[in-house]
């Protein structure tokens, strides 16, 4: 806007004497509308000797090279605009002059007008002209019962829900947080231009040599600020999800020259993916041996989630690490929205993952906080001849995602407080559903437990990402297939090394989906 001012007030100036700016104004929009366009001058125009400017109609046609001579009858060049079509001659000898300021300032204002147009297109993706992915979700998201074919936005998940439909609450994927990130403006937004991020490596001198060195520092910052797990001494990996991090400590963790596959247990009910894991590429190194409690033997590998997936129980490892035994613990839950920060987790292999931290579980990111550097070494050797490196536009991603986090508790600005939003949400998912079972009489839940929380400074209480519950009823003895009758998809405890009358709900969803199950399982008798 100042440069059109500036523009208006320099072509003003420059051309015309007090008294004559309106005339001069008149005219000067006439000389570019002629033609039906706004067209700045070429080089040629400008430094035409014929003290014309404008280029001739045969000059336009001509892509702005001059036109021939014959081509104009007069001679001269320019008469085909003000001239034209007011019927008034310009004085001789100032016209020159003034049209060039004219053309000059105008292809200035439009240059300086696309240039500002393009920078506010980069810095506010949210700018009414520009549809944003967000946005994007909001007029392409498929509807419910359409398939969605003419959309070229980003997929959002699971569809939506009517009262009638299906709800799947199987998976912990983790939309709920959707209504957080939806707040956040551009905190955790990120361009990455396309010469960016091209190389297989990212920091040569890591043992983990395809790791953003952005990433490390966010994931120990956010630790610090959390205080959930020590980072002093340790070597921080990035893997494809935490998922591909567990097969990688899986392989470093067993010997190369053993004559038996190390047994890999987990105390029940155990996370459903630990046999599926473990056992999906029938390794030689490595087997599923199953629950913990009843293992006998000296070599093993110990899996210990805590907060545990699927109840929520606060877990050590039951047969410890030392000689032969090792332990893995899987942090993934470990975090203030789902249970209180009693104490620095130090262990020797820890893992965390984005999917269930901050709820971007398609960036397909995860952690490992690893002491030893040789462990650490043959898990990095793990991924890199699993997936050669991991994507690192997914780990800047994570790393601008992390960054917003910490930036919500760090004292600065930000009003963007994750844990906070998740403990209010989880709080409230859980009072609801212990209604429900309530109101309904035929489920129960694990007790309420709570414990003082270092993060929050106040004793907080366990609010799992999933809900353990049992099925009560005599006559039930598949929960999974009773609540699939009633058009409500869990998982069945058996598949956690656990009994049938339980089933496992997530309680990650989107709100449409959770009210829905909430009323439905209220409802049955
Ligand atoms: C206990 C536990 N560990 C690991 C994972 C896998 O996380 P990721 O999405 O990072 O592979 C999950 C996902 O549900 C989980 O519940």
């Amino acid at each position: 806007v100042l440069f059109i001012f500036a523009g208006l007030v320099h072509t003003r100036k420059a051309s015309s004497p007090p008294g004559v700016m309106a005339a001069s104004r008149r005219r000067t929009s006439a000389e570019f509308q002629g033609d039906g366009s706004l067209m700045p001058p070429s080089a040629h125009v400008v430094a035409s000797p014929r003290g014309g400017g404008a280029p001739s109609r045969e000059e336009h046609a001509n892509g702005g090279r001059p036109a021939l001579r014959g081509a104009n009858p007069r001679g001269g060049s320019s008469v085909f605009s003000a001239t034209k079509l007011t019927g008034r001659r310009r004085p001789a000898g100032r016209m020159p002059l003034r049209r060039v300021a004219i053309f000059a300032s105008l292809a200035l204002n439009v240059a300086a007008l696309a240039l500002l147009r393009h920078r506010y297109v980069v810095s506010h993706p949210h700018h009414p002209g520009v549809v944003s992915l967000d946005q994007q979700h909001h007029v392409c998201a498929p509807q419910p019962g359409t398939s969605g074919a003419a959309a070229s936005a980003p997929s959002t998940g699971k569809p939506g829900v009517t009262s009638d439909s299906v709800i799947n609450l199987d998976h912990g994927d983790p939309t709920m947080f959707e209504a957080f990130w939806r707040e956040t403006g551009d905190a955790a937004e990120l361009v990455i231009p396309g010469w960016q991020t091209m190389s297989y490596f990212s920091d040569v001198s890591n043992v983990c040599w395809f790791m953003e060195p952005d990433f490390d520092q966010q994931v120990r910052r956010l630790h610090r600020t959390v205080g959930n797990a020590a980072v002093d001494g340790c070597h921080v990996l990035v893997g494809t999800g935490s998922t591909q991090l567990l097969m990688a400590a899986l392989y470093a963790l067993s010997p190369a020259g053993a004559v038996q596959p190390t047994s890999v247990v987990s105390t029940a009910p155990f996370y459903s993916w630990y046999p599926a894991v473990t056992d999906f590429l029938r390794s030689g190194l490595f087997r599923w041996a199953g629950d913990a409690n009843s293992f006998v033997g000296d070599a093993y590998i110990e899996l210990v989630c805590s907060p545990n997936n699927p109840d929520g129980a606060i877990r050590d490892a039951l047969l410890g690490s030392g000689g032969a035994g090792k332990a893995v613990h899987d942090l993934a839950y470990y975090w203030p929205q789902y249970t209180p920060i009693t104490r620095r987790a130090d262990h020797d292999i820890m893992l965390f993952t984005m999917s269930k931290s901050t709820g971007h579980a398609g960036t397909r990111i995860g952690w490992a906080l690893v002491k030893d550097r040789e462990v650490a070494r043959r898990m990095t050797k793990f991924v890199e001849l699993n997936t050669v490196s991991v994507s690192k536009d997914s780990q800047l991603r994570a790393a601008r995602v992390l960054r917003a986090v910490s930036d919500g508790y760090d004292g600065g600005a930000s009003r963007h407080q994750l844990f906070d939003f998740g403990r209010r949400k989880m709080a409230e998912r859980w009072r609801m559903l212990r209604e429900a079972a309530a109101a309904s009489g035929i489920f129960s839940l694990p007790e309420v437990t709570s414990g003082r929380c270092n993060f929050a400074n106040e004793t907080a209480a366990n609010n799992h990402a999933f809900a353990w519950l049992r099925c009560d009823r005599e006559d039930v003895e598949d929960c999974a297939g009773f609540l699939r009758g009633h058009k409500m998809l869990t998982r069945s405890g058996n598949q956690f090394g656990a009994d049938p009358r339980y089933v496992r709900v997530s309680m990650l969803g989107r709100d449409d989906a959770y009210d829905i199950f909430i009323r439905r399982l209220a409802s049955l008798k």
